[in-house]
């Protein structure tokens, strides 16, 4: 099929190097010109394992191309908008501006009888609005829903074998049509036994959002776990390993430490309390503010801790914070907890040097005052204390004898319960960890 994909972000570069993998012709759309030249020169603008692999194989194939003009999508029989839609500075919102201007400059090229097709994280309501837009500027012309649930660091494996995709379409003929395009778009997937959910265009904007506030709420819930080991003596990872065995809980998404950061659980839920609440409706999802305050704690008791262990100051303490993306396997720093942490440290006056294998230059550009250090032993020299707040396979696998031999004392702060505690603290470490004694 002929495809456009407007927006060549973390979601939009994935999906149309998938698209054209999947054997479809693909063009790909963004107004940021250093994007497109990095995509075009087939070398992926962000880090994400495997996309640079997929683009130059791609790439041998010419099915991919890209562009900064919104006019080379026209002849595309589907149109993907994969443009961020990030929390407002105004207030708890989803910013819509980039969806707007991107459905703007679309539908004067968009075709008779073709589909467009959103994957953005929208409020609900939103879609219905667009597809009477979509349907004033180009008669014949479908929107339909379909959003995306990779995971950065994934996002190529996620996007080719997906665990279900759901469309969101209208009723009637226009809304079979649009299934119909998008079951071709999709065959290879469908043909592996991919669940298929065919719905109305607000459940599937709301699947995306209860997916998100569910992972959440499940992460915050352990961390709150953590907050009741901490006062009682407990530790919450046996705690997790526990009660995960029970299949009805499960134990993925139940590891405890410094929360979640990152350019969608955070704003999702703040943005489904904004759309909840403008509803009527904001009792229902009152509960994701709770999910937002427990995450946050976490930072600061990780900073509390970095204090404690520091004798009641960190004025002066030079510290090493291992860890400045979000997660790892990822250089995105979108309200990453590690960042957060050091840039808190700092500005109480310690030395915060910080260590990542992917994401100095976003850091870097978010919170310029801190020190950076690509060399791992470089950035441990003299440490009075360690934090590792992102679990880097770096990091686990770090040596703790030959770590202790370079830092100034062995102290180290596990913000993701990564470390295996017995092994550094039979090389000396004084070892501390959210949730756990
Ligand atoms: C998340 C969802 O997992 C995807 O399904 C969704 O498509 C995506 O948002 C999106 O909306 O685009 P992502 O932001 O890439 O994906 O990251 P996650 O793997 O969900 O991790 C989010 C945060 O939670 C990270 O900071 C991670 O460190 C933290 N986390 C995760 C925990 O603190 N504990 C856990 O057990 C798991």
């Amino acid at each position: 099929m002929k495809i456009s994909v407007v927006g060549l972000g973390y979601l939009g570069a994935v999906h149309a190097a998938c698209m054209a993998r999947l054997g479809h012709d693909v063009v790909g759309v963004d107004v940021d010109p250093a994007k497109v030249e990095a995509l075009a020169a087939g070398r992926s603008p962000f880090f994400e394992p495997g996309l640079d692999e997929l683009l130059a194989e791609v790439a041998a194939t010419g099915r991919l191309t890209v562009s900064t003009r919104i006019e080379d999508v026209a002849g595309a029989e589907v149109h993907f908008l994969c443009v961020g839609t990030p929390q407002r500075a105004d207030g708890f919102a989803a910013d819509l501006a980039f969806v707007d201007a991107a459905v703007d400059s679309l539908v004067p090229h968009v075709g008779t009888g073709a589909v467009v097709v959103g994957k953005s994280t929208v409020p609900v309501g939103t879609a219905s609005r667009l597809a009477d837009r979509v349907a004033a500027a180009r008669p014949g012309a479908v929107l339909a829903w379909n959003p995306e649930f990779l995971r950065e660091g994934l996002a190529v494996k996620d996007t080719l074998h997906p665990d279900r995709l759901v469309y969101g379409v209208p009723d009637g003929a226009a809304g079979e049509s649009a299934v119909s395009v998008l079951d071709e778009v999709y065959a290879s997937p469908l043909a592996e036994g991919v669940p298929r959910i065919v719905t109305d265009y607000p459940t599937a904007e709301l699947v995306k959002v209860a997916a998100n506030s569910f992972l959440a709420t499940k992460i915050s819930f352990i961390n709150a776990m953590a907050e009741l080991c901490e006062v009682a003596g407990g530790d919450v990872t046996r705690l997790a390993d526990a009660i995960g065995h029970d299949v009805r809980i499960g134990r993925r998404f139940l590891n405890a430490g410094l929360g979640f950061g990152g350019g969608c659980l955070p704003k999702d839920i703040r943005a489904f309390m904004a759309r909840a609440d403008e509803l009527g409706a904001g009792e229902a999802v009152a509960f994701l503010g709770e999910v937002d305050a427990i995450n946050t704690r976490r930072r600061a008791r990780m900073v509390e801790l970095a204090v404690e262990v520091l004798g009641g100051s960190v004025d002066g303490a030079e510290i090493t914070v291992l860890g400045a993306a979000f997660k790892p396997d990822s250089d995105d720093v979108r309200d990453s907890p590690a960042l957060a942490v050091a840039a808190r440290l700092s500005e109480m006056g310690a030395v915060v040097t910080v260590h990542d294998p992917q994401a100095i230059d976003n850091a870097r550009v978010k919170a310029p005052d801190l020190r950076y250090e690509h060399d791992l032993e470089a950035a441990l020299a003299g440490a009075d204390a360690v934090l590792v707040l992102t679990e880097w396979r770096q990091y686990k696998e770090l040596d703790a004898e030959r770590a202790g031999s370079l830092v100034a004392q062995r102290t180290v702060l596990d913000g993701r319960n990564a470390l295996d505690r017995s092994v550094w603290q039979a090389a000396g470490w004084q070892y501390r960890a959210l949730g756990r004694r």
